[in-house]
Parts: structure tokens; sequence; C-alpha cells
């Protein structure tokens, strides 16, 4: 599936440009070139949505509800005329998702979360009572220590919160059997799909949840549409999440000389102010070509890149690849990694200005875990210094990560990238601004030698 920006070079410190790697895909995905086709070809006929009597508007509304079907599909969303299936919202991101359900827990509901998610799975929830759990080490812990919280947990409603597929490790989670031990102690599960979907099927009903959320950017349509999916009793029951037009029925003066509001029951009911219909629009048409494209062969191809990675990087002996699950671990194309005697912003800012490759440094959103991963307790700042002790690893990590259209050519000029590095150093100087690692404005001549060498 070819995404957009293949083409793109990008100049090099050491002179000259070429063309860029995206290695980046976890935090942000390229559009699939179809999105980018299909989104184009709307565009002239873009419209307002539900609140407008025109042709286009008209179009607009329609297109947008198609959307809303497009998404309930790939998800496989259960029916429910009464509002006892699933309802689709759109939101913004993943974020924005599980903000809107943390809105509409019913009073009293306990959130348990593992302390490895990321920040969007980890903080909406601080107006809850929350059971955090400890990091597991295997699928299997996560399961037995999930079913511990919830058989000591009070009488009440409660609510899991986990994440499909890490934003550090890669590493997938069992989320059939989390589901299944959720509903054995009468407890509903959220599932942070946002790294999953791009990767693998996302079937609610299969894998027994009772939400899902996602956000169009990672799914190759970064046109700032997420969606929160799932049972729609507590939503329809809530308090709108954004009160204004659209999740409105009708608004009236009151006796009492305030206002009296009707507010709808569906999905608008979560959707005030005008839909990104085109967000809306880009994020189904990913969902229909990932799944005309097939899970079975995004997955092939990309666990051969990923066994790549790994291989690769296990033939560099400074290099750890971080991970809670072991061998026992799955993954999506994500991985994280520390190198002793260097500091991660560095080695990322050098594998940019040197190599064109772009990756992400730091604690990725998900400070509890990387910060377990690494076995420390405080972050490092960002900079270009080396950690205080030789041999002793950075406090912060490396991710590469990939996916649909993703080239042999990047994942080689990557491995081939850190082993030159390592080995022989930064052909450059870099400094510290602002707490980021930036090219200096002068070569190292000590450091250019030893790249002549290579
Ligand atoms: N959640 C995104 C990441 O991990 C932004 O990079």
């Amino acid at each position: 599936m070819p995404v957009l920006g293949r083409d793109v070079r990008v100049p090099l410190v050491t002179g000259g440009e070429v063309s860029y790697a995206a290695l980046d895909y976890a935090a942000s995905a390229p559009a699939l070139q179809r999105v980018w086709d299909e989104v184009a070809a709307y565009a002239p006929y873009y419209g307002s949505v539900h609140r407008g009597a025109g042709h286009l508007s008209q179009l607009s509304t329609d297109l947008f509800e198609q959307s809303r079907a497009t998404v309930a599909r790939f998800l496989g969303c259960r029916d429910g005329a009464e509002g006892d299936g699933d309802d689709v919202v759109f939101t913004r991101s993943t974020t924005d998702s599980l903000n809107l359900l943390a809105s509409a827990l019913p009073e009293g509901t306990r959130v348990f979360v593992f302390e490895t998610e990321h920040h969007a799975s980890l903080l909406p929830w601080r107006a809850s009572p929350t059971t955090f759990l400890d990091a597991p080490h295997s699928p299997g812990q996560a399961v037995a220590t999930l079913e511990a919280a919830l058989r000591a947990a009070p009488e009440g409603p409660k609510l899991v919160c986990v994440t499909g597929a890490s934003n550090v490790t890669g590493e997938i989670w069992p989320v059939r059997q989390l589901a299944g031990a959720a509903h054995r102690h009468g407890a509903r599960i959220v599932l942070d799909a946002a790294q999953l979907a791009p990767h693998h099927p996302v079937h609610i009903g299969e894998l027994g949840v009772d939400w899902v959320a996602f956000s169009g950017h990672k799914l190759y349509a970064p046109f700032g549409a997420g969606v929160l999916a799932g049972r729609a009793d507590w939503l329809r029951a809530a308090e709108p999440y954004l009160a204004g037009g659209g999740a409105s029925r009708t608004v009236l003066r009151g006796a009492d000389g305030g206002l009296d509001v009707e507010w709808r029951t569906g999905p608008a009911r979560h959707e005030a102010g005008s839909p990104n219909v085109i967000g809306a629009y880009a994020l189904a048409a990913a969902c229909r070509a990932l799944s005309e494209a097939g899970f079975e062969a995004i997955g092939g191809r990309e666990a051969e890149l990923t066994g790549r990675l790994l291989d690769g990087l296990a033939r560099i002996p400074e290099v750890t690849v971080l991970s809670l699950f072991g061998a026992e671990a799955t993954r999506v194309g994500v991985l994280s990694f520390v190198v002793d005697g260097w500091n991660s912003s560095h080695l990322a800012t050098a594998l940019s200005a040197e190599y064109g490759i772009g990756v992400r440094d730091g604690l990725f959103c998900a400070h509890p875990l990387v910060r377990k991963l690494l076995g420390a307790q405080r972050a490092e700042p960002g900079g270009c210094g080396a950690p205080e002790a030789p041999g002793e690893q950075s406090l912060n990590a490396v991710r590469v990560s990939f996916g649909a259209g993703t080239p042999d050519e990047h994942v080689e000029r990557f491995l081939r990238a850190v082993g030159e590095l390592v080995r022989y150093g930064a052909r450059w100087r870099y400094r510290t601004e602002d707490g980021r690692c930036v090219p200096d404005s002068e070569r190292d001549d000590d450091n250019d030698r030893a790249a002549l060498a290579r």
C-alpha cells in the first residue's frame, strides 16, 4: 500500500540529500496514497454536515454517516436498535475518545489500569477511583494481576482500560483474555487500539471488549479524526462531552428564565460543533484500504521487517531492546532501545542529521513504563552528552516504528546507521539547545577523520 512522502528528499548535515526514511509511524503514520486521493476527489463537494439544506450539505451529511457505518463494519460493531448495541462516535483522537468515555462513567465507577499504559489511557480517569496495576512480565501475569485486583474490588461499576499494543515496546497484550477476566468480575473494558488497529484486526465482538478507541493519524488518515466505538448505554446516559449545537435537539428558555435543553441520544450527543467530515471520510477510506489489503498480508510483511530489525540490533552488542514480556512477546512494528554510552536524543538526532532517518526519542508519553524498563525513577533531560558513567544507559530511549509502504531500504539504512554511529561515533558535532540535541554549525574535525576511515 503506497503512502505519501516516499519521494521526499531531506538535507544531510554532512552534505547532499537523501530520501527521507520515515520510521516514526507509531507517532503519526504517513497518509495512504489512496486515502489522499479519495479525500482530494471529495474535497470539491465538501459541505456542512447535519446543518444545511443545500445539495453539498446533504451529500456531505450522507458521506459522514456512511463513514460511520464503514468504521462500524471495520470494528465489527454490534447492532442494537434500542441503544443496547454499539455507537461509533467521531472524536479528535484516541486521547479525546478516552477522555469522552471517562466523562461518561456512571458515578462511583472504579477504573483498573496498568501502570504501563500510554498517558492517553493512564490519565483521563483522574476524577474516578483508580486501581493502578503493576507492570506484568508476561501476558499470563497481566491476566492474573487483573483477576486478582478485580476479585478484591468492592461492589459497583468497574472499568478496565488496556492497550492493544504498546507504543513503547510494540508488544501485543492479551486483550481477549483480559476482556474475559473483566467480564467474569462484572467489569467493562475499553481497548486503546491506537497502536494495534494499523497492524491487526480489531473486532469488538471477537475481542470481547466493550469499547475501542483509536486515531486516524496513526491509521494512515491524518485529517484530525479519531473514534470511540462501543456500548451505547453509558454514552447515551451521560451528559454530552461537549455542550453545543448538534448535540442538542431543542433549547428553550425555561419558566425560571434559564435554559431547558433536550440532548440528542445517539453518537451526535457527543459530537457537538460542526463535525470533521474530511477526517471521518479519510478514516473510513483507510479502514476500507486496510480491509481490502488484508491484515494477514500486512502482518506478514511487518513480521518480516520486525524480525530483520531485531536480528540486526542483536548484532550490535551495545544495543538493548526494551521488552516487558521478553521471549513470550509478539509485536507490531514498534521497537524501542537504548545504546550503552549513547544519549538517546544524540543518537536520534544523528540518525536524522547524518542519515535522513526519522525516529522518536524520549519517554514516549508513557513515563512510568519507560522508567520501569530502564530501571530509573527519573528522566534525564534531553541533550547530547553521553551518560555519566561509561557503559551506563541513557535514561530515555530511541523508538523505531514502521508500517504500510516501508521499504526494505529504510530498515537496512537504519541498521547500517546505528551500527556505524555506535562503532565510529557521529561525524558531526552536536550541542544541547532547549533540552534537545541539535547539530552544531561546524563539523567536528576529529570525528571527520573517523568518518573518512569508514
Ligand atoms: N502516542 C504517540 C507516540 O507514541 C504520539 O508517539
